[in-house]
Parts: structure tokens; C-alpha cells; sequence
């Protein structure tokens, strides 16, 4: 397959780099394919002719998003409405990344894709906009995760590894639920996705499920660090955007589709520890 793929200095691209082998992948830079630009996704979609349109390019920094809400919404909303376009027009098929915070939290137990959603932060409501807008390309595949990380990029992972790495004591929120997802675990159930064609709205998280805290402390145990942590509440710990108490997500549409290649959150985990490249 030619797949086109955005947000190529992003960290769920780098893994779609190691782990799609055997198709033809095209990367451009965001100087060439920059989702602001209307012209600039029409002219490159023409040029390359892709089967397949990876969106993995995105506003993602949550905290910001609150503060700069119009251009988030041009870039996770706008921009994927004008890639639907695009790939219609090339009878192509769109592949486009959304989030656990297009719900609430307030649920009790893992959001199944029919679930009502409504995002209590600004980086949900125009993830949920993308969604809608992705809809427009009639070959579309909305893929919901959460928590993104893997052994490269900004992420939680790095951030706490730095942190302790410089001797700090940290306090980290216990009462948010979620389940972190490697990067490179994402990656390879979205390839056998392409591959398959699966369509429509399907949930893609690392199984089981922690909190931020729980994860933190994993990452140490696994890595052999003692560091001083403990935990803290969100109330504790103030940030510009709210987020879901609860965002887990049910893998029972994924498991009817198809072999599930995520694993358990802890198992992943180890395999990042273990290999900081994926073989
Ligand atoms: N990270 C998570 O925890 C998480 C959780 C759930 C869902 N997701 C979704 O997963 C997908 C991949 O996320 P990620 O973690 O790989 O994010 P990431 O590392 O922040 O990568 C996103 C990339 O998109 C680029 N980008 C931003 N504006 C652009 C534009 N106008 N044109 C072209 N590229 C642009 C960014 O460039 P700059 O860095 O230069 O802005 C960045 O390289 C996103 O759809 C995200 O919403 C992420």
C-alpha cells in the first residue's frame, strides 16, 4: 500500500516508521504537508495518489489548547474535514487518530464506541470535531487511544524519567483512571487494521487500566529506580484543562474485528524497558 502519513516529527509516526515495513510510506515534513493549509493538503494528496491517509499529526498539547482553542480546532477538527475531502476525491482511505477525552470521565466502566461522549477540555471537543469531520471521507477509520507513550517523544514516560533522573521528589495525581499505550503496540494493530480495512470507530488502548500514579510507579519498579514519589489529587494539582476521572476504553469491538495485537498496559511497558526500539 502507498500510505501518506502526517506528523511525521510526532511520536505515533516514528513507530509507524519501525513498524510498517512492506509498504510504501510517505512522510513529508510539515514545511511541505501542513495541516493549517487547505492548499497545501489538496496539493500534496493529488501528488502522492496515497491508498491510505494516516493522520497521526495533531494539536496535542491539552494545556494549551484552552489558551489557543481556534487554532486547536483548525488543526484536530478543520484540517481533518479537508483531509476527508482529499482522500475522497482519490478514493482513498482515511485513518484518523482520536482520544479517550471526548468523554467525560464519569463512567464506571470502560467506554464502548456507542457510548455518549462529551469532553469536559477543549483538546477533547476538537478531537470529537475531527471525528465528524473524518466521516466525510467515505473510507474511514477512527481509532480512539489513550495516553500515548513509548521510549522516544514527549511523553509521561520521558517526563518522569527526567524528573528522577535530576533527584526530584514527585507527587503525581491517583485519581484519574486510564490505560497507558505504547506507541510502537498502536502502531502495529493499526497496520493489521489497513491491511484487514477495518472501517468506522473502533477503540485501540493497551489493556487493563491504572492511574497516573500507578504508572509512575510501574515505570520505576520496571526501570529499578527508587525515587521518592507519592500521590496527589487532581484538586492538588491545578492545570488550565480539565480531565476524565475515567477514560478507559472497551476493546470488545477490536477483539470481534479481528486478532488483538494490544497487550496488557504492564506488558508493554516492559517491552519499551526491554527494547527502546522495537525489534
Ligand atoms: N499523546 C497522547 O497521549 C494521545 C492520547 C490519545 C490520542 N492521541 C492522538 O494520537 C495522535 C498522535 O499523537 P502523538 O502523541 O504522536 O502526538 P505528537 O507527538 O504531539 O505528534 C503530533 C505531530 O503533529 C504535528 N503537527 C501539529 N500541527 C501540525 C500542522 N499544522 N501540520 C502538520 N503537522 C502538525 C506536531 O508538530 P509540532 O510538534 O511541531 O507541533 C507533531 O509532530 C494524535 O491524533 C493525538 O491526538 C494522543
Amino acid at each position: 500500500m502507498r500510505v501518506l502519513v502526517t506528523g511525521g516529527a510526532g511520536q505515533l509516526a516514528h513507530a509507524i516508521r519501525q513498524i510498517w515495513t512492506g509498504h510504501e510510506l510517505v512522510i513529508p515534513d510539515e514545511s511541505v504537508l501542513d495541516l493549517s493549509r487547505q492548499d497545501s493538503i489538496q496539493r500534496v494528496v493529488a501528488d502522492i495518489r496515497p491508498e491510505v491517509l494516516l493522520n497521526c499529526a495533531a494539536f496535542t498539547q491539552v494545556d494549551r489548547c484552552e489558551s489557543e482553542a481556534e487554532l486547536a480546532l483548525l488543526i484536530n477538527g478543520t484540517a481533518v474535514g479537508w483531509l476527508a475531502e482529499a482522500c475522497e476525491a482519490e478514493s482513498a482511505r482515511l485513518i484518523q487518530i482520536s482520544t479517550d477525552y471526548v468523554f467525560d470521565g464519569t463512567g464506571t466502566r470502560p467506554y464502548r464506541e456507542e457510548d455518549p461522549t462529551n469532553p469536559v477540555s477543549a483538546y477533547g471537543r476538537t478531537k470529537l470535531e475531527g471525528e465528524r469531520q473524518a466521516t466525510r471521507c467515505s473510507k474511514h477509520l477512527i481509532a480512539r487511544t489513550s495516553w500515548l507513550y513509548d521510549a522516544w517523544g514527549k511523553n509521561f514516560l520521558n517526563t518522569m524519567l527526567n524528573a528522577a533522573a535530576q533527584g526530584r521528589s514527585l507527587r503525581v495525581v491517583d485519581d484519574q483512571w486510564g490505560a497507558p499505550t505504547t506507541c510502537r503496540t498502536l502502531a502495529r494493530q493499526l497496520k493489521m487494521a489497513a491491511e484487514q480495512d477495518w472501517k468506522g470507530l473502533v477503540h485501540m488502548t493497551c489493556q487493563g487500566e491504572t492511574t497516573w500514579h500507578g504508572f509512575a510507579q510501574a515505570i520505576f519498579e520496571a526501570k529499578g529506580m527508587t525515587v521518592d514519589l507519592g500521590p496527589c489529587g487532581t484538586a492538588d494539582y491545578p492545570t488550565p484543562a480539565k480531565r476524565p476521572a475515567y477514560s478507559v476504553l472497551s476493546g470488545e469491538r477490536r477483539r470481534s474485528l479481528g486478532p488483538d495485537l494490544m497487550p496488557d498496559w504492564r506488558e508493554a511497558l516492559q517491552e519499551v524497558m526491554d527494547h527502546p526500539e522495537p525489534a
